[in-house]
């Protein structure tokens, strides 16, 4: 066996996403570019993907081709090797503004998909529970929606996002309008789901630092046509888990990754 084989199986068995082509035009037919264009690109169960690039390069619009709310104008993207069509349990998605019930409480929201699903009362009421925990608000569950803060409303988002068991975990700037510190709790308490779940994550960010903090992998995209001009892995992410400690944030390591990036967005 060559490396080549063991390094396509282990591909093969792993890839959670497939892109092929993958291009959309909103103005179909028309001289605009596409928004999105020809997106060569595999994802891999349990990576922590982090996507960065100019405003309006198609970050979103890939994000929501994967979640099922746009189809493409060309290309194909599979899940499981099953082209995705529509939106469906297995995405879960995970808005700036959480689309939450404001009169709603808390245990009601993120009971709200398993209901919609038919899953057995029982069952229901303890999954809630323990995502509550996982999430941090087992003592606010009965709160309302509206009397959350910004942060604690994200973690209600979260939790009604990963009760459904989703195969991948799709972020779209997520604690861009948080402040500073809950930005920080909040990537705090992404990556300990991340790593104690194995999820998928999918997520989009303008910060620089929010990507190398959180991403096992980045992806950096080009202008409108949105296009993969840079695709490479980084391991701060395990290392703050690991040594318990985000030391390596202040390393050379992680300046040069830093500055790699910014260069990439802002020499478009
Ligand atoms: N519904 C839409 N109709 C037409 N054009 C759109 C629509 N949504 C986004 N666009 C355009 O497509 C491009 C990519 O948008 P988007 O995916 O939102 O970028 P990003 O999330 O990277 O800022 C932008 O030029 C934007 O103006
Ligand atoms: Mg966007």
């Amino acid at each position: 066996m060559t490396d080549g084989f063991v390094k396509n199986f282990f591909e093969t068995a792993n890839e959670l996403i497939s892109m092929d082509s993958l291009t959309l035009a909103y103005d179909k037919g028309g001289d605009a570019a596409p928004a999105i264009d020809k997106i060569n690109l595999n994802i891999y169960r349990g990576e922590f993907v982090c996507v960065m690039g100019p405003s309006g390069c198609g970050k979103s619009t890939l994000l929501n081709i994967l979640a099922g709310f746009l189809s493409p104008t060309g290309g194909t993207v599979k899940l499981n090797q099953k082209e995705i069509k529509g939106i469906d349990a297995h995405r879960g998605v995970v808005f700036q503004h959480p689309p939450l019930y404001e009169w709603y409480s808390v245990r009601k929201n993120i009971a709200f998909g398993p209901m919609m699903q038919k899953v057995p009362k029982k069952k229901i009421a303890e999954e809630v529970e323990t995502y509550l925990a996982k999430v941090g608000l087992t003592d606010f569950a009965e709160k309302k929606v509206y009397e959350l803060s910004g942060g604690m409303k994200q973690r209600a988002a979260i939790a009604s996002a990963l009760i459904n068991n989703p195969d991948i975990l799709l972020m779209d700037e997520p604690f861009g309008a948080l402040d500073a510190l809950t930005r920080e709790q909040m990537q705090d308490l992404i990556r300990k789901i991340w790593w104690n779940t194995g999820k998928t994550i999918f997520f989009i960010t303008h910060d620089v630092d929010e990507a190398l903090l959180l991403g096992t992998r980045i992806l950096v995209m080009s202008r409108r046509p949105g296009k993969i001009i840079a695709d490479f892995p980084a391991h701060f992410t395990k290392e703050f888990i690991e040594e318990n400690s985000d030391d390596a944030r202040y390393t050379e390591a992680f300046h040069q990754k830093r500055k790699y990036i910014l260069g990439l967005i802002n020499e478009q």
